[in-house]
Parts: C-alpha cells; sequence; structure tokens
C-alpha cells in the first residue's frame, strides 16, 4: 500500500485473511488510505458451496479483514467439498450445484456485501452454463494468465464482455501445485525483457497491463513489491509485443487434486477444464 498497490486479492483458502485486516485497520487508523480507494476481492472456498453456507463464509472474511463490505466475491473453483473439511483430500470432494451456489452468491450483491460477484477458475463451458441462468451476470473469471497461458480462452470464444482478471502473472514460480515451467526463465521472454533493460518479471507484468487484464502479483519480498509496480512509465513496442506471441502456450496450476475417479464432480482434469488444458 505505501508504495502504491490499491487492490488486494483475498482469499480464506490463504489463510492471512486476518493478518490482511489488521494490516488494513491499521493503514486506515493512520490515515493512510481510505476504505473507497482500495478494491479488495476474496473468495468462497469449495467447502461453503451449500446456499445457506454462503452468507456465513461471507460474514467470516468480512470479520477477518475487517470489513464492512468486498469489493468482488468469487467462487474460487467449479469444485466442491465437505463442509469444516479442510485440505484438498480428494474423499471430501462432493457434487457442486453452482446454479445453487450462485443464487446465493446473488443474494450477497443484492445485501451490498459484495459489491461485485464473480467466479475463478471456470472453463469457458462453465462459464457458458453460468451464465445462461445467472441473473446477477457474473462480473469476472479470475484465471490464470501470463505470456505462458491466454490463449485458451480467447481460442475457446470466451466471453468478451467478462474483463480478463488474471493470477499467477509471473507463472507462480516456487508454488507447489504450479507444474513446472518457469516462466520467468521462458527464452523469448528473457530476450524481450533485455533488449527493454527490463526484468523477465516486469515483462510479464507489463504484458498483462498491455494486454487489459488485470494482473495480480504476489511478492513477500520489498524489493520485488516495488519492482512489480514499475510497470506503467514505459511500453512493450509492437514488434516486441508480437514475439511474446512466439511462446508455447501451457496450462500450469491445473487443479489435479480436484479430479478423481470416484470422489466429486469430475473424474479428469479434462472434465474440470472441459478440455481446455
Ligand atoms: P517472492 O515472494 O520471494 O518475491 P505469482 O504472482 O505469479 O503467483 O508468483 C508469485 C511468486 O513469484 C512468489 O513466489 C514470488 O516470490 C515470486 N516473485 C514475485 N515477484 C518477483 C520478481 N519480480 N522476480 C522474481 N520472482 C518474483
Amino acid at each position: 500500500m505505501q508504495v502504491g498497490y490499491r487492490h488486494i486479492d483475498c482469499a480464506p483458502f490463504y489463510c492471512n485473511e486476518k493478518e490482511n485486516g489488521s494490516a488494513l485497520k491499521k493503514l486506515f487508523d493512520d490515515g493512510l488510505i481510505k476504505r473507497e480507494d482500495l478494491w479488495i476481492a476474496s473468495k468462497l472456498w469449495c467447502t461453503d458451496h451449500v446456499p445457506e453456507d454462503v452468507p456465513k463464509a461471507l460474514d467470516k472474511t468480512s470479520q477477518d479483514l475487517q470489513l464492512d463490505y468486498v469489493d468482488l466475491y468469487l467462487i474460487h473453483w467449479p469444485v466442491s467439498m465437505k463442509k469444516g473439511t479442510v485440505g484438498n483430500k480428494p474423499e471430501n470432494l462432493t457434487q457442486p450445484n453452482v446454479p445453487g451456489t450462485w443464487k446465493a452468491m446473488e443474494a450477497l450483491y443484492d445485501s451490498g456485501k459484495a459489491r461485485a460477484i464473480g467466479v475463478s477458475n471456470f472453463s469457458s463451458k462453465k462459464l457458458g452454463d453460468l451464465l445462461e441462468i445467472a441473473r446477477v451476470p457474473t462480473a469476472v473469471n479470475q484465471v490464470e494468465c501470463h505470456p505462458v497461458l491466454h490463449a485458451l480462452f480467447k481460442a475457446k470464444g470466451v466471453h468478451l464482455s467478462i474483463c480478463k482478471y488474471g493470477y499467477a502473472p509471473l507463472g507462480s514460480p516456487g508454488s507447489t501445485v504450479a507444474i513446472k515451467n518457469e516462466v520467468l526463465k521462458n527464452p523469448i521472454l528473457l530476450t524481450v525483457a533485455e533488449k527493454l533493460g527490463r526484468t523477465s518479471a516486469q515483462l510479464a507484468l507489463r504484458w498483462g497491463v498491455q494486454m487489459g487484464h488485470s494482473v495480480l502479483p504476489k511478492s513477500t519480498n520489498e524489493v520485488r513489491i516495488k519492482e512489480n509496480l514499475d510497470v506503467f512509465d514505459w511500453s512493450i513496442p509492437e514488434d516486441l509485443f508480437a514475439k511474446l506471441f512466439e511462446i508455447k502456450q501451457e496450462r500450469l496450476i491445473r487443479g489435479t487434486v480436484y479430479a478423481h475417479e470416484t470422489f466429486g464432480a469430475y473424474k479428469t482434469i479434462e472434465e474440470l477444464w472441459d478440455g481446455e488444458l
């Protein structure tokens, strides 16, 4: 916040909403920032998909974040799990009822506790199915998005009116759930970054900004937090921008744990993503 970030992407699954809440309170109390200048998003975890649990989950998040409302509330995955269970064990998986869950999300929107509602990790098909029945259309589909993965939704004709909202803009190096690809070491990315005198992280982020995406980089390191924000007063020229589209596409965060032969709704990850892998 002190260097200029205004958008915080939270989720109970990240196990740090309480800490975020304390930090926000301090910033407000110290008069360093006003609530209305921030965009705070959070997400409904898979264990709270049953309609009656949805408002309780947002209440808990709002309590932890010490906020009266969130700017955006998302269904984290099109996956549901037994209430109260912890971790991603296959035996916890249950059958999702996205239309039912969405109805409860719409009620949160009506109440003003969530100023916008959306989804995350939905395939084009799942998003299309939801839009067919939604009274309040999904504001966004937050999906993995970086130079190594951006073409899939476009190729399958995703609804263009849905704002492009990308997580893992650096390819989540160090993540234990992402498959190893090392986006930041991609030779094309590195060559272009070197030509422009930027780091490959800055190039990946600037690429997202130029694509018109909302990018959500994460860093725990003060120097990199600053580095990642330094992407607004320069641009990637057209010829080098075009070069980045030569990068081979690959989904790195596949939700492999949500596909199981016996449990849950998806026997394979192809079913989870409706083939968009
Ligand atoms: P760290 O917290 O040590 O900076 P993503 O945002 O794609 O999910 O990626 C997050 C990961 O990227 C974190 O592990 C973070 O590590 C690392 N990271 C963030 N910024 C940079 C950067 N500028 N250069 C290299 N790695 C970075």
